[in-house]
C-alpha cells in the first residue's frame, strides 16, 4: 500500500501543481464500481466517513458508487450513505451527503471549520483529475452575504445561509466537479456546489460546512 501512495504522490508531483499534494491525501474521488472516471469529489472527515454533495447521492444510483483514495490506491465500497432531507435540487440548498466506509482509508482525515472565514480569506478547492493528477485551483473566499450582494454575479434570494462562495485566482482553471472540497486554514470549509467555473468575476457556489456542522454530526 505504502508503495502505491508513493506512486500517487509521484504522479501529483509531475503536474503542475506539485507543492500541496502530501497534504492533501484527504482529497478523496467517488467513482462507479464498474471503474471509469470519477464522478464527484469527497473528503475523508474520518476514516470511514467522506463528504460529499448530495447531487452525487442523488443523480447517480449510490449503490453503485465506491470511494478512491490516493488515486486508486485503496477502491472501498460503501457500508451506508445519506444526504440531508433538506436538499433541495432546485435551490441547492443543504447539498451535503455523508458516505460511510466499509473499511478505514489509509489517508489523512481533515477537520471540519467551525465558522465561515470572512471575504478575502484564501481557499484552495481540490479534486483528482482523470488522469490521476491531484488539482488544486486556488480561489478567494466569499462570505454568503457578499455573495448574494449582486457584487459577483449571484443575487440574495439565490445564495442560502447553507452556500459560501469562491472566485478562481486564475482565469483559466476551474472550480471542478461538484462535491470537491474548499480547504482553508487546514479545515474544510466547503464543497463544490453549482455555480459555475468560478472565473470571470462570477463566484462559484460551494456547500457551506460550518452552517451544516449539526447535521454532520448528528449523521456519523
Ligand atoms: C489523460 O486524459 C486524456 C483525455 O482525457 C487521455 O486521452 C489520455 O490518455 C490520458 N492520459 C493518461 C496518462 O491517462
Ligand atoms: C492556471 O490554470 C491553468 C489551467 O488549469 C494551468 O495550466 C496553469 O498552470 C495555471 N497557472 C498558474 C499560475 O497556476
Amino acid at each position: 500500500m505504502n508503495q502505491l501512495v508513493v506512486c500517487s504522490f509521484l504522479l501529483a508531483i509531475a503536474s503542475s501543481y506539485a507543492a500541496i499534494v502530501s497534504a492533501a491525501s484527504y482529497v478523496v474521488s467517488v467513482q462507479g464500481n464498474d471503474g471509469g472516471d470519477p464522478i464527484c469529489g469527497g473528503v475523508l472527515i474520518g476514516e470511514k466517513a467522506v463528504l460529499t454533495s448530495a447531487q452525487c447521492l442523488t443523480f447517480y444510483d449510490p449503490e453503485q458508487l465506491v470511494v478512491s483514495v490516493n488515486n486508486g490506491a485503496q477502491i472501498i465500497k460503501l457500508a451506508g450513505y445519506t444526504f440531508d432531507v433538506a436538499f433541495d435540487f432546485v435551490t441547492m440548498e443543504n447539498d451535503i451527503g455523508l458516505l460511510k466506509l466499509a473499511e478505514a482509508a489509509n489517508a489523512d482525515t481533515i477537520d471540519l471549520a467551525q465558522q465561515q472565514p470572512a471575504t478575502g480569506a484564501s481557499g484552495v478547492v481540490y479534486s483528482w483529475g482523470n488522469n490521476g493528477t491531484l488539482n488544486s485551483v486556488d480561489v478567494e473566499l466569499i462570505s454568503t452575504s457578499d455573495c448574494g450582494s449582486g457584487d459577483y454575479g449571484w443575487s440574495e434570494d439565490e445564495v442560502f445561509s447553507t452556500m459560501v462562495c469562491g472566485l478562481v485566482k486564475n482565469s483559466s482553471s476551474c472550480v471542478g466537479r461538484f462535491g470537491s472540497p474548499v480547504v482553508s486554514d487546514n479545515k474544510v470549509v466547503g464543497l463544490t456546489s453549482w455555480g459555475g467555473c468560478g472565473t470571470n468575476g462570477k463566484a462559484a457556489v460551494f456547500t457551506d460546512i460550518p452552517s451544516l456542522l449539526s447535521w454532520i454530526n448528528s449523521s456519523l
